[in-house]
């Protein structure tokens, strides 16, 4: 086969990835654990050709920019290495949510083009080795390649750092709502993060009670405990938040609205309403709740001033090859 396509879904990390052991290998600094967005979702198609005379992206219907081409290309070096061509290929991509605001499109885009690319070069890689490879474009990546809820589990090695499906998208009916505040491409990817994440004198902190927080929330997905997971998620994502604004330089991802809406999550919560909150990098906010009560959370949500509206994902499936 010269052609694939695959569709990935991203991920919202419940324990949040923030800092490479290894920054060129993508080896993180701790492990993390996250739900696949079920309705989001990357297409990718990749073709690879002999007479092409360079690798080609089309992003979202355009041209895509030369750092973004070099980082697509960087994944096919990898890929044709694996397969042993030296192929160029052409690769055409799009997204059915907004890009670069802290929906993690680069997971979903990794685990696509990991599949389509693999694929289309003949191989076979199972679970753990398709993860490895999205896990080297985009750490967040190797979790959107397994199933519904996912952890993905730092290690000094290449071959011990993949994700795995710690339960499947149907165990539990948890909805993200996301209150997107701003649609605009962040001035600081999160590429261009991970590396300053050492510079904050909070990160070692951050890192000492990690796997502690990943195992408590581990265990509240598997029990479907939504306050305790809401608790650990929240304290993990002040943490991420805190060593963020305290790197050299620092970054402030979030926007007034982001703070307004933590507020408003807080303040339901004492009033019974269940749910919690966690940021990526960026100013969208992601509010999970359970289902039953995710268009009362999604109607809260959209009266907050500053929130341009309000995105709703389920558990979602596994990346996986589809018919183009
Ligand atoms: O995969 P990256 O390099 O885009 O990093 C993702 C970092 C966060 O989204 C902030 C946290 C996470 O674990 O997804």
């Amino acid at each position: 086969m010269s052609t694939a396509s695959a569709i990935a879904h991203p991920n919202i990390a419940f324990i949040k990835y923030w800092g490479n052991r290894d920054q060129a290998l993508r080896l993180p600094s701790n492990s993390s654990i996250s739900m696949n967005l079920d309705g989001l979702e990357t297409r990718t198609t990749v073709r690879f050709d002999s007479q092409l005379a360079a690798d080609a992206l089309q992003l979202n219907g355009s041209a895509a920019a030369p750092a973004q081409v070099a980082r697509v290309s960087a994944m096919l070096d990898l890929v044709r290495q694996l397969a042993g061509t030296s192929d160029f290929a052409e690769v055409t991509s799009s997204n059915n949510f907004p890009s670069g605001s802290g929906i993690a499109s680069s997971s979903s885009a990794f685990a696509a083009l990991a599949l389509a690319a693999s694929a289309a070069a003949g191989l076979q890689l199972d679970e753990a080795a398709l993860s490895r490879l999205a896990r080297r474009g985009s750490g967040s990546a190797s979790r959107s390649v397994p199933a519904g809820f996912v952890e993905w589990r730092a290690a000094d090695t290449d071959e011990d750092s993949f994700a795995v499906s710690v339960a499947a998208p149907e165990h539990w009916d948890l909805v993200d709502s996301i209150a997107v505040i701003s649609e605009e491409h962040k001035a600081v990817g999160s590429t261009a993060g991970h590396p300053l994440a050492d510079t904050s004198p909070l990160q070692a902190a951050r890192l000492h009670g990690a796997e502690g927080r990943l195992a408590q929330a581990r265990q509240a997905i598997l029990e479907r405990d939504l306050p305790a997971l809401a608790a650990v998620m929240e304290l993990d994502n002040h943490l991420m938040h805190a060593v963020m604004m305290t790197s050299s330089p620092p970054l402030l991802y979030w926007q007034p609205p982001s703070l307004a809406v933590m507020h408003a999550v807080a303040a339901w919560r004492a009033e019974g309403l269940q749910a919690g909150y966690t940021l990526d990098a960026g100013p969208n906010v992601h509010v999970l709740s359970a289902a039953a009560n995710a268009a009362e959370v999604a109607a809260r949500l959209g009266k907050i001033p500053g929130v341009q509206r309000v995105l709703q994902a389920g558990a979602g499936g596994p990346a996986r090859l589809f018919e183009a």
